[in-house]
């Protein structure tokens, strides 16, 4: 990895520059949160996931083209075998300056060591209630006690930002919003509390009733503590809030009500090697058979890349009410 961040020749037509790539290990998971996966999900075939060695040729090729910053997800990123060994050679990449993951923790107590050895800085962990028997609902069997002994893990290992992502449901989890929040900044973890995106068909709850909306978390936020913007912070979606006698910061990604899409930074790279330009968007391209076509010369796949881009839409349409327009779950995505 190197510090300075590069130029990157990855320009979408509304002039947005692309330098954050996000790239799905694995649609699988070891949790099956009811905001993001119906009860009953199929998986992919493992046949049609890229191989370890393409993701890695992707990456190197999107690193080359300008992209200085990679996130790992999936899915549960760290359920995939050998998936640690991937992303310390993606750190190692010249031009990548910052090397990030999402994870629901359950893997952390073995893996955080490795990871930050391996050059990632920052993590995300989702966590939705602090309360084991409404953690075991949310995430239909998980266990919070593993979870916690993940965060723990990772403070430990000391990567240098941990935030906490957390879904908001009406009736679910809105009355622990400052207890999460007492939480993460209690242990200088950032927390971020995420408005519920209307990706694939759910069966737990109806989405335009459990909506909340930042503006009511902040709120709600406002009663425990002194919360002041700290505007154009952060590079992504998150609008983040300082806490008076905290370091640590509080976000809000807020698809409905802040749609952030103007200052779009990022494209996502699904697990069976397809681009996707746009989370709540179909535009996409098929990456896996320019690899199997060409493994021996980039050109092609570059070119793909690049005509690619110019599918990129100039934001989601997202509407709670209805079927979702996007039949594509989270996990099959790249949160
Ligand atoms: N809407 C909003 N956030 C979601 N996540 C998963 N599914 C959804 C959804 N439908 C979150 C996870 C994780 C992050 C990657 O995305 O909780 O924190
Ligand atoms: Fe797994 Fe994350 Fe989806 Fe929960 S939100 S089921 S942890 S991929």
């Amino acid at each position: 990895m190197t510090d300075a961040p590069s130029s990157s020749e990855l320009i979408d037509p509304q002039g947005r520059i692309i330098d954050y790539l996000r790239i799905s290990v694995t649609d699988r998971c070891d949790l099956r949160c009811i905001y993001c996966m119906s009860e009953k999900m199929s998986f992919l075939p493992r046949a049609q996931l890229l191989t370890l060695e393409e993701i890695h040729r992707l990456a190197r090729i999107f690193v080359e083209m300008g992209v200085g910053r990679i996130r790992i997800t999936g899915g549960e990123p760290l359920v995939r075998r050998n998936v640690v060994s991937l992303i310390q050679r993606i750190g190692e990449l010249p031009g990548l300056h910052t090397l990030c993951l999402t994870t629901n923790a359950t893997q952390l107590p073995q893996h955080a060591e490795p990871l930050k050895s391996a050059g990632v800085s920052r993590v995300n962990i989702s966590l939705d209630s602090l309360r084991p028997d409404r953690f075991r609902r949310i995430t239909r069997n998980g266990d919070l006690n593993r979870v916690l002994r993940g965060i723990d893990a990772a403070i430990e290992a000391g990567f240098p930002r941990i935030k906490i992502n957390a879904v908001i449901l009406k009736g679910r989890n809105e009355d622990e919003v400052i207890d999460l929040a007492r939480f993460a900044l209690q242990r200088d973890l950032d927390i971020s509390y995420i408005e519920e995106m209307p990706l694939g068909q759910i069966d737990d709850h109806d989405r335009a009733e459990a909506f909340c909306s930042s503006d009511e978390i902040l709120e709600r936020l406002q009663q425990a503590f002194s919360l002041q913007p700290c505007p154009g912070e952060g590079g992504g979606p998150s609008r983040y809030h300082a806490v008076d006698g905290y370091r640590a910061r509080i976000g809000f990604i807020s698809p409905h009500s802040h749609n952030f899409c103007a200052s779009c930074n990022r494209v996502r790279l699904t697990a069976t090697g397809r681009l996707l330009l746009c989370l709540g968007q179909e535009h996409s391209v098929e990456l896996r058979p320019l690899l199997r076509a060409h493994p021996l010369d980039d050109e092609p796949v570059r070119q793909g890349i690049r005509d690619a881009l110019r599918l990129k839409p100039a934001g989601h349409d997202f509407d709670l009410a209805g079927i979702p327009v996007i039949q594509r779950h989270m996990n099959a995505t790249g949160g």
